[in-house]
This record gives C-alpha cells, sequence and structure tokens, in this order.
C-alpha cells in the first residue's frame, strides 16, 4: 500500500488510538454477549474499532470482498454488515475459522470420554457455538433462543440491534476430497459451493449435476457434456451479467474450441484441472 494511493487510505490513521468506541470489554466481550446470551469467546475485538479499521480501506469500495481468515467471533463480518448498512453498500465478507474447542473446556469434555470429532465435542467449537450463530443473530436481529437482542448499536450509526441488517449468509464446512474423486465427477456437490463463490457468490448455485449435461444460474454457467456445447454457449450468450463459464473435460482443444465460441467478458474456467493443480504439491502428492 502506497502512502499517496488515495484508492486505499481516506486517512493516514494514528499508530494509537483511545477511542471510546474501541473499548473491546464494552464492545466486544459485553456486546457478543448481548447477541448471544451466556456464552463466552475470549477476547473479542471491538465492533466499532473493526468497523473503524475497514472504513479505511473499504469506504469508497461498495462492492468489495473481505476475507477474514481467522474469524473467530465474526466481528468483522457484523462490521461489514454495519458499513453496508451506513452506504447502501454489497461489500461480501467471507469468514473463515477452524471449530476449536477452548483447552479449559476440552479437558472436561475428556473427562466425559469425548474426543475431537464427537458431535457433542464440534457442538462447543468456536465455529458452531459462536460464529455462526453471531452472523444469524447480527442478520436476523434474534438471539439463539428466539428473543429480540437487547441494547442499541451505537457511535457512527445507531439503532435497535433487534432490527437486524439486509443481508444473507451461507455456512459451508471445509473438507478433503480425493482427487480421483474430484476428477470422475463424483465429488460434485461438495465443490459445487467453490463454483459460486468464485463465481461472486451471486444468485443461485448448481448444487448437483445437471442431467442435460449442462446449466447456466445467474452468475456462471456449468457445461459438463461437451457434446452439448452447443446449447450451453446459446444460453450462456442470452444471459446478462454472467462472468464464468466452467467446462469439465480433459481434452485440452476441445476446451480451446469452447472457450473460443463464448461471448467477450464470460471467462473459460476449465474443470477440475484448475482446481487440482492449484491445490497440488511439487512431490505431486
Ligand atoms: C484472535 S481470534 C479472532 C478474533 C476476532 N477478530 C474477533 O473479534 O472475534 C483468532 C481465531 O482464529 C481461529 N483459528 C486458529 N487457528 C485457525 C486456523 N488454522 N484456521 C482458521 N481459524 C483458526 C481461532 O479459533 C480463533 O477463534
Amino acid at each position: 500500500m502506497k502512502e499517496n494511493d488515495a484508492s486505499f487510505v481516506l486517512a493516514i490513521p494514528g499508530t494509537q488510538w483511545r477511542i471510546a468506541g474501541h473499548d473491546a470489554t464494552q464492545y466486544g466481550s459485553r456486546l457478543l454477549a448481548e447477541l448471544l446470551p451466556g456464552r463466552k469467546f475470549p477476547f473479542p475485538k471491538s465492533l466499532y474499532a473493526v468497523e473503524d479499521i475497514l472504513r479505511f480501506f473499504v469506504k469508497e469500495k461498495p462492492q468489495a470482498v473481505i476475507l477474514d481468515f481467522f474469524a473467530g467471533s465474526g466481528t468483522t463480518a457484523h462490521a461489514v454488515m454495519r458499513l453496508n448498512e451506513q452506504d447502501g453498500g454489497s461489500r461480501q465478507c467471507i469468514s473463515v475459522t477452524n471449530n476449536e474447542v477452548a483447552a479449559d473446556e476440552q479437558k472436561a469434555l475428556r473427562e466425559q470420554g469425548l474426543r475431537p470429532g464427537d458431535a457433542d465435542w464440534e457442538k462447543w467449537g468456536i465455529c458452531d457455538y459462536i460464529t455462526k450463530p453471531r452472523v444469524q443473530a447480527a442478520i436476523s436481529g434474534k438471539t439463539p433462543d428466539g428473543g429480540p437482542i437487547k441494547g442499541d448499536y451505537k457511535f457512527t450509526d445507531e439503532f435497535p440491534m433487534a432490527e437486524g441488517f439486509a443481508e444473507n449468509a451461507e455456512f459451508f464446512t471445509l473438507t478433503y476430497e480425493s482427487p480421483l474423486a474430484v476428477n470422475h465427477n463424483l465429488a460434485f456437490a461438495r465443490i459445487a459451493p467453490l463454483l459460486w463463490l468464485r463465481a461472486g457468490s451471486i444468485g443461485k448455485r448448481i448444487d448437483k449435476l445437471p442431467a442435460e449435461g449442462w446449466a447456466v444460474v445467474d452468475a456462471y454457467g456449468l457445461l459438463v457434456d461437451v457434446d452439448a456445447a452447443t446449447p450451453f454457449i446459446r444460453t450462456v450468450s442470452k444471459a446478462k451479467n454472467l462472468r464464468i463459464a466452467y467446462i469439465v473435460t480433459d481434452d485440452d482443444r476441445r476446451f480451446q474450441a469452447i472457450a473460443r465460441r463464448l461471448p467477450d467478458g464470460v471467462e473459460p474456467v476449465r474443470l477440475y484441472e484448475s482446481y487440482l493443480t492449484n491445490f497440488s504439491f511439487v512431490n505431486g502428492e
């Protein structure tokens, strides 16, 4: 980031902030307790501190995609909702977290004979117990038991937390898949969310292999049977806002031939080669 790059920084933040709204006890832990009564997360950041930080970078970017790969209690996703509310933006937040159970709780669970992977262990993990319910509560304005969240948002934009936000959220679980199964189209349902995410997480998703050999939804198309390329390309050409055409083939030349027939602005992506090679390691595993 360059200091003089106005598209990145609206003002240069000072090296120290002493701002009442950034108090993590008041607007991190206590705010979280209002959303999820009785549940605790160690040291959530203040919602308003994260909101103020993000504003430096995405105030002028109402379509920004914000990635938080250590999401914890989900403060970043919540702050992105606040920013959208303030200016009608449609920023997206991709929040990633593991599902770890706090060390002292782990001890108690082990004493009960439970192990990681057991449903009665995993339900206490951060993702299932905090991150997902927090995002759900922030959007719906309701605590996990269905009651309205008490209290108001403060500072830049003040309104009752029970009003929630006009936002959507989708939750996925990351799994390991065998490359062979992916290559043979046997793990399509597991791959499906990735294709949707790569195309902007907008509109409908293709969740199972289409019987006709192809399908087109709002932001992307999928061609599984290259012999059906003609009706596929015809539909892709008529679609508005379509970004990507995924083409499943092992044959380079057929891929190139179909890619050439796609309209301008539609990115051809070859499956599953691109996904499998992206994640392969030097030793070939
Ligand atoms: C310091 S917390 C983030 C706090 C967050 N900013 C908030 O306000 O709640 C870091 C989180 O990253 C998660 N984490 C740790 N290792 C991880 C990994 N390898 N992948 C994803 N998440 C991980 C932990 O579960 C923890 O909740």
